[in-house]
């Protein structure tokens, strides 16, 4: 979004023609991100090193005096206000955006911050839809610090918001993703990356300057509707493979890892320890993705180092580990992908790159030498539409804070 608070000025007016006059609502935005490296090692314990983008989701509210929630969205405004109530929080087929936004209201709730009364809400954003940049997230996150601006929570911290959306999108969406998405969106910094143990959700905000470097985002145009099944696919499989892993050590057949413990996720193991439990798997798709979450970890913590360490070439080439490993081992890259990589990474001036996000399509991160990018764009562009016949767009990665009031 180039201007935060412009737009909000303008979707103020909007408020009023949709709901009518009355009190001025609150104004809330909440970014999208992108995964520079550390996928799918979220629900396995693991690191990520994600940032907050420019893009996001503005949300404005204002309370009611009876239980209604009226939701209206600036993006698909043929549909006009959808209403629910406070007391009918459940998921229907018939939902669209104002599933995630009953979903956070119902998440909170569960968690004791109970909305006293219905509102009104007005959602409007630039990340888009099934580009992998998180746009559900950023939705999430909107939602849960409007309804703590409206009802005064307190002790509703940013991370705890991170939380409820993630409830949310788990319980009362059904897609049972991990914390990453809705922990940037909520606690991103200007100009930094975040390296987030998901294990802990301890966290730390490394400046994102590689000197002589910048980091183009290309959405392939490949919207990934699949990821929800295939996800949730991916994520039981690394379940089984922890489960069998944490039962040979309890049943003696497998030494416990150097911490001494039993294994909460996967990624609680080294690339070694991994290799030697590799045998109780007994399946290769299940050692295949175990692996693949083991030695992503691995290069999570490793392009952190290189980051702070201002090592390029080092965080590109790890870049390029994770795409093979995401493609080869986790599957949950796609033809287009691929494609789009492949091109990407036989450029000289190109330092890495990779899918970004959950998989099956949407959006990839590069990592080019400064001073490409035009030329990127353009060889990138159309090698990509010579072979696949899809239009790529590219964005600008400028890493930006996480959710926060916007005062008017
Ligand atoms: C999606 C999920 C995240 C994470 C990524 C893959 O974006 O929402 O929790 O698992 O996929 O890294």
């Amino acid at each position: 979004m180039e201007n935060v608070a412009e737009k909000a000025c303008e979707l103020k007016k909007t408020f009023f023609k949709v709901f009518g006059p009355g009190a001025a609502p609150e104004t809330v935005f909440a970014p999208g991100r992108v995964n520079l490296i550390g996928e799918h090692t979220d629900y396995n314990g693991g690191f990520v090193l994600p940032c907050a983008l420019s893009y996001g989701t503005l949300a404005l509210g204002r309370k009611r005096s009876d239980r209604k929630i009226r939701m209206y969205s600036h993006n698909v405004t043929h549909l006009g206000i959808l209403e629910s109530s406070l007391d009918d929080l459940k998921a229907y087929e018939s939902d669209h955006f104002t599933g995630y936004v009953k979903g956070v209201i119902w998440a909170a709730e569960e968690a004791g911050f109970v909305c006293d009364t219905g509102m009104d809400i007005l959602i409007w954003g630039d990340v888009p839809n099934g580009s992998g940049l998180s746009s559900s997230a950023a939705l999430e996150v909107s939602v849960g610090l409007l309804i703590k601006t409206l009802f005064s929570f307190e002790e509703m911290t940013q991370p705890q918001i991170a939380l409820l959306s993630q409830k949310a999108e788990n319980d009362f969406m059904g897609m049972q993703c991990g914390i990453m998405d809705q922990f940037i969106s909520a606690m991103g910094k200007e100009g930094h990356a975040l390296l987030l143990n998901t294990g802990t959700l301890t966290y730390e905000h490394i400046p994102l300057v590689l000197e002589g470097a910048e980091i183009v985002i290309i959405n392939s145009c490949v919207k990934h509707s699949l990821v929800g099944s295939a996800y949730n696919d991916r994520r039981n499989e690394c379940e089984t493979a922890l489960d069998r892993i944490r039962k040979a050590m309890q049943d003696g057949t497998l030494a416990f890892p150097a911490s001494g413990k039993l294994p909460e996720g996967l990624c609680e193991l080294t690339p070694d320890e991994f290799e030697d439990a590799a045998a109780v798997l007994k399946d290769e798709i299940l050692y295949a993705r175990a692996k693949h979450a083991v030695y992503e970890n691995d290069r999570a913590i490793r392009a952190a180092e290189a980051l702070s360490q201002g090592n390029k070439e080092l965080f590109g080439t790890l870049m390029k580990e994770s795409h093979a490993s995401l493609r080869d081992l986790y599957e949950v890259s796609c033809a287009e992908m691929d494609v789009l990589t492949d091109i990407a990474n036989s450029k000289e001036y190109v330092l890495g790159a990779r899918m970004t996000g959950g998989g099956f399509g949407g959006c990839s991160v590069n990592l080019i030498k400064e001073g490409y990018e035009e030329q990127f764009r353009k060889e990138v562009g159309e090698e990509y539409t010579a072979k696949t016949g899809k239009k790529p767009l590219f964005y600008a990665c400028v890493p930006g804070d996480g959710a926060r009031v916007i005062k008017q």
